[in-house]
């Protein structure tokens, strides 16, 4: 939908900005926070400060960072809100620096289970974190942006959620319902230059601590992630509507791809037998797949025409 970073000249600046980074006590989000204060930004350092899964808040990790921050030179404030009192922490924001240009969806929580074993509540607490946390604290900070007519968003979604990973049906639902919420915002913010795109990073944090090798963990800190977060905050990014995958020094784009696709003619008739007797044609990308951005372009080869 976006056009790219078209105005980026010189080094990307946050001056007079102001940045709210979720779940930024740790990990990705600490390394985010701590660059955007070193590129002039006003820092919202928001974390519950839990465990992986979500347990024992209450530690002052986001104290921690802002402190770093600020003993480096830089703005920063603090703030231990769960990102499911979103609206707190857009107000923590806007009454310390007066507004809130730049939102980071970050915070997150893991409760790994198979499937048969999930229970309800180990379902909805995940969801609860990442999709209504998200949805809270950026509701929150819509109006502003809508107001301002800027904002810069980004979503964090998953390769769990992209791809499917055992035992996280609860954190690959939120992760790829975040890609979802995303794309919508893309297109009702864009009129007011208000720009949501979503990434799914891959780091060595303590998320990933028992599940990557050691040799594996040491390609992929955290801080390689940060530009393209930065890219995408930033006031030049024209991007919008995009999800991208990043870590180790490593930045793609990602979007759908659709089957030629298997078309009965009008009136013709046509049972499951037939379908799947031509299930070859209804499958193949072969080499005329498209890749339908909207759901306008779904709905034309729908109904028979050309993409
Ligand atoms: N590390 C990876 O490889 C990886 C891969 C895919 C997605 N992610 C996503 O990246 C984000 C950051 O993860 P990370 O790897 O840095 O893990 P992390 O555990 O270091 O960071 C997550 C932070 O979120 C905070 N948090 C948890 N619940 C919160 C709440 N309700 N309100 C506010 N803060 C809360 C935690 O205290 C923690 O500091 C998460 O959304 C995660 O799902 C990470």
């Amino acid at each position: 939908m976006g056009d790219g970073v078209t105005q980026a000249t010189g080094p990307l600046r946050f001056d007079g900005r102001t940045v709210v980074v979720t779940g930024a006590g740790s990990g990705l989000g600490r390394a985010y926070a701590l660059e955007f204060a070193r590129r002039g930004a006003n820092v919202l350092v928001n974390d519950l400060g839990t465990a992986v899964d979500g347990s024992h808040a209450g530690a002052s990790a986001a104290a921690a960072v802002a402190a770093e921050i600020v003993a480096a030179g830089g703005r920063a404030l603090p703030n231990t809100d769960s990102v499911l009192d979103g609206a707190r922490i857009v107000t923590a924001a806007v009454d310390a620096f007066g507004g809130i240009d730049v939102l980071v969806n970050n915070a997150g929580i893991i409760r790994d289970r198979s499937f048969a074993k999930m229970s309800e509540e180990e379902w909805r607490t995940v969801c609860d974190v990442h999709l209504t946390g998200a949805w809270r604290t950026t509701q929150a900070a819509w109006p502003h942006m809508l107001g301002r007519q800027f904002g810069r968003i980004v979503f964090t979604s998953s390769a769990a959620g992209l791809y499917g990973n055992f035992g996280q049906a609860n954190y690959s639902t939120a992760k790829l319902g975040l890609v979802g919420m995303m794309q919508t915002l893309a297109r009702e913010g864009a009129a007011k230059n208000v720009y949501s795109n979503a990434i799914a990073p891959m780091a060595a944090t303590r998320f990933t601590r028992d599940l990557m090798p050691e040799a594996l963990a040491a390609r992929l800190p955290p801080e390689q992630v940060v530009p393209l977060v930065v890219v995408l905050a930033h006031e030049a990014c024209r991007e919008n509507g995009a999800l991208f995958e990043a870590g180790g020094g490593w930045f793609a784009r990602l979007r759908w791809q659709r089957s030629h696709g298997l078309r009965f003619t009008p009136g013709e008739d046509f049972a499951a037998e037939d379908v799947a007797a031509r299930w070859q044609e209804l499958t193949e990308f072969g080499s005329d797949a498209d890749y339908p951005a909207s759901v306008e372009d779904a709905l034309r080869r729908l109904i028979g025409g050309r993409p």
